[in-house]
């Protein structure tokens, strides 16, 4: 008989009840599950709700479950429905009376919400770790690159230059961003919803504080509707990682152009690239496209919640049972795609040769000439037209504008010196964008130091 066969006199047909069973992926939320009835029971106890004699059975009997699980030895019954009616009918097998004491004062409704605020909290970390030692490849492979020009690009048009450090910085600030969302999310669900019972509270005198201290949650949630009724956290959770992953899939979208013979700024190791079965010369970025296309079904698990959640009235309906698989898609997906991608920057081989000489082309330092102009005293518009010119002369004539004779530019302006061959060097166009946040090697150097203070402040 089902833990609530009570008012029933009749089976569950077998297929409805395999339908409404969750324990085929809920029980991922075992230790969660194990670790909120422990605090319940003590709870219980020093409220005299239950007797001494039963906590420590329940105790007991929950410690033997958890080991029994970890080793294997535990076989789930879809009859139980799902984790947490499995964790009691155990309980009970083992303890009896005690066993089922334990449910006095709790609902599965605020139990599955606590269980699975613990899980969206501490895999929340988990992710955090990985960001962190992603970031810490970026710093490494920055410091070896802060002088390696590479053209900037807008629109897919190389524009102006930068270090190829700055581009990898660029990403180290996106992800550092990543790491402070899913600790703002950690710390806006740090609320503990055991006790709110169904939707009601309970009659019992339980201690919320008390289970809440005890589960490391900084306070019990405030209103016991709210506890079992919103998602909110799961869908913050998955709007981080949603960003995360398209943080990523940009990122692999140009390891992926930089690894083509069009651009070949990059060669990725070996062990990060695969082969085709037909044509004997590919090498290809497939983890990198990989990582782009699981982007798709991150952004799926953030939509399919949203939608489960919409329009369900207060407070628990069945529909939020729902909510696990898209959380647990997402996690399994970033917590994949995180160590794979930093492999695979940690590990490819950069061509500052290939960047240099497409840096060299393009008039990547026509801003520059302009700005020499200015510096001279033309107005800055004036000096753009008349860089311009020199441009669509260039262009014409297959030329850089550096390949001009001193002549030539003069002949626009008698504004031009010796001094603008060095003005127009992009070794130094590069250096002397010193500006807070610019590309000179000042400023990668301080990108660097703090990205590296941000992950020391996390792991020390
Ligand atoms: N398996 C359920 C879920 O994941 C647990 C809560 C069930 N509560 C209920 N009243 N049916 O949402």
């Amino acid at each position: 008989m089902k833990l609530w066969g009570g008012r029933f006199s009749k089976e569950t047909d077998s297929l409805a009840n395999d339908f409404q069973s969750s324990i085929s992926f809920d029980q991922r939320l075992y230790r969660e599950d194990i670790r909120g009835s422990m605090a319940h029971a003590e709870m219980l106890a020093a409220r005299g709700v239950i007797s001494q004699g039963d906590r420590d059975a329940i105790q007991k009997g929950l410690e033997g479950i958890l080991s029994d699980i970890e080793a294997g030895k535990v076989e789930f019954s879809p009859d139980n429905e799902d984790i947490h009616m499995n964790v009691e009918a155990l309980l009970t097998a083992r303890t009896g009376e005690a066993g089922k004491r334990l449910h006095t004062a709790r609902s599965r409704n605020d139990q599955v919400a606590l269980d699975f605020r613990m899980h969206v909290r501490e895999e929340a970390g988990t992710v955090i770790g990985r960001l962190l030692d992603l970031e810490a490849v970026l710093c490494r492979r920055a410091k070896e690159h802060q002088g390696t020009v590479m053209p900037g690009y807008t629109h897919l048009q190389r524009a102006q230059p930068v270090s190829f450090a700055q581009h990898l910085l660029a990403y180290g600030a996106m992800f550092r961003r990543d790491v402070t969302r899913l600790e703002d999310c950690r710390a806006r669900l740090n609320e503990c919803p055991l006790g709110s019972g169904a939707l009601a509270g309970t009659t019992y005198p339980i201690d919320r504080f008390r289970t809440a201290q005890a589960l490391g949650f900084d306070r019990p949630c405030g209103n016991s509707m709210d506890g079992v009724s919103d998602r909110d956290y799961a869908l913050e959770l998955l709007s981080a990682l949603s960003i995360l992953m398209m943080h990523l899939s940009r990122f692999a979208e140009e390891i992926i152009l930089w690894c083509s013979w069009e651009f070949k700024f990059v060669e990725l190791d070996e062990a990060y690239s695969t082969g085709s079965s037909i044509m004997p010369q590919k090498k290809n970025p497939d983890m990198a496209e990989l990582i782009r296309g699981k982007t798709g079904r991150v952004y799926g698990d953030l939509m399919g919640l949203l939608t489960v959640m919409k329009g369900l009235p207060l407070a628990y309906n069945k529909d939020m049972q729902e909510d696990k698989e898209p959380v647990f898609d997402a996690l399994d997906t970033v917590e994949l795609c995180l160590p794979v991608f930093t492999g695979m920057i940690d590990t490819m081989r950069v061509l500052p040769e290939n960047m240099r000489a497409a840096a060299g082309r393009g008039f990547i330092n026509a801003t520059d000439c302009a700005d020499y102009l200015t510096k001279k005293g033309m107005p800055f518009r004036d000096a753009y037209t008349v860089t311009g010119r020199l441009v669509a002369d260039c262009a014409a004539r297959g030329k850089t504008l550096e390949e001009l004779t001193l002549e030539e530019l003069r002949a626009v302006s008698p504004l031009f010196g010796e001094d603008v061959y060095e003005a127009l060097k992009l070794e130094n166009c590069m250096a002397l964008r010193a500006s807070f946040g610019g590309p000179a090697e000042a400023e990668t150097a301080r990108q660097i130091q703090e990205i590296e203070a941000f992950i020391q402040a996390r792991r020390s």
